[in-house]
């Protein structure tokens, strides 16, 4: 059973006209950089929730958490009418997968996201205590549009304090955008440019993954790893390939 609280929107910052995020005050319960909440609004008497990747660190104090309107959704273009002061629900327990607990050790992890997914990584990456877990850290982060990157001024940040340790390579599919690489992940992991602009190798021997948003873009990526000789990542069998579906 959910247990619902009710939260208050702090602050809320405008990437492009669709993409959003929402700073909310609620006393919910510890999670785990990488695991998602639940936000709910009621709507005709009933409350209509989705999940959501917490974009905040565990550490700090306000949550963050980053959407895009989806022009059919039920929900999601209720939150982007929301504005400072409104109030919304949001479950106080935790939930999800996606946290370097259950990621077996290697050299590097390698962090694949499309769109909103970004959140969770900037969550981890935000966390004090990931640095010591692998020698280096690749944030994969792939929009349709340059105005569809978020959060760049903090992942510039991250790349400051950790030149060594972190890298950022972003793709932009549907233009050419200095900077980034451009077309979708799986075709650009085959055709080793993204291995070639992180200047890393991927090998099953000292890489991790973790693929994160896009269903379709984690069944095509998880082709292509496996291809390199990457195996899924279960309990019971663990292996390289951790991933989180956001629909
Ligand atoms: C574990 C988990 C974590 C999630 N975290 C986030 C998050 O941090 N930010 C976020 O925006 N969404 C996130 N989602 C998706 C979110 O729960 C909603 O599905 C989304 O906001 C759309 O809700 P909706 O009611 O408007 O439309 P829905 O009826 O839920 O979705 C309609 C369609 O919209 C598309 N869609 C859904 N989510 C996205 C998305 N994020 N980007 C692009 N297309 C999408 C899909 O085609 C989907 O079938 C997460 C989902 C899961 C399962
Ligand atoms: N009406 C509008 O003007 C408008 C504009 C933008 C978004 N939207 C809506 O907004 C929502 C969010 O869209 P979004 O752009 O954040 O998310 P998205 O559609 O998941 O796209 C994010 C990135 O994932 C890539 N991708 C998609 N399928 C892939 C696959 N099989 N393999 C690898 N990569 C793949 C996309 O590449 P590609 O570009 O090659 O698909 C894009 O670079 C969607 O519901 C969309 O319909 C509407």
């Amino acid at each position: 059973m959910t247990n619902w609280i009710q939260g208050k929107v702090v602050e809320r910052i405008d990437w492009n006209e669709r993409l959003f995020s929402l700073k909310v005050d609620a006393p919910v319960d510890p999670f785990v950089a990488g695991q998602f909440g639940k936000l709910g609004l009621e709507q005709g008497g009933e409350r209509v929730q989705r999940a959501y990747s917490y974009v905040n660190a565990p550490h700090q104090p306000l949550l963050e958490f980053l959407a895009v309107t989806v022009d059919e959704g039920e929900l999601s273009p209720k939150l982007h009418l929301l504005n400072a002061g409104d109030e919304l629900m949001i479950s106080s327990r935790p939930n999800g997968f996606l946290t370097l607990d259950e990621v077996p050790a290697g050299r590097e992890l390698w962090m694949f996201a499309t769109g909103t997914a970004v959140g969770p990584f900037l969550s981890i990456l935000q966390s004090e205590d990931c640095w010591d877990r692998y020698e280096s850290f690749i944030l994969v982060y792939a929009v349709r549009h340059s105005d569809d990157l978020a959060y760049l001024e903090l992942i510039q940040s991250i790349v400051a304090k950790h030149p060594q340790q972190f890298r950022f390579v972003p793709i932009v599919s549907r233009e050419d955008h200095e900077g980034s690489l451009r077309g979708r992940i799986p075709e650009l992991l085959k055709q080793g440019a993204i291995q070639e602009k992180a200047e890393l190798p991927i090998k099953p021997a000292r890489s991790q993954t973790m693929i994160c948003g896009n269903p379709d873009m984690i069944r095509d990526t998880t082709a292509v790893l496996e291809e390199m000789g990457l195996r899924k990542n279960l309990r019971r069998t663990p292996g390289q390939i951790t991933v989180e579906k956001y629909w």
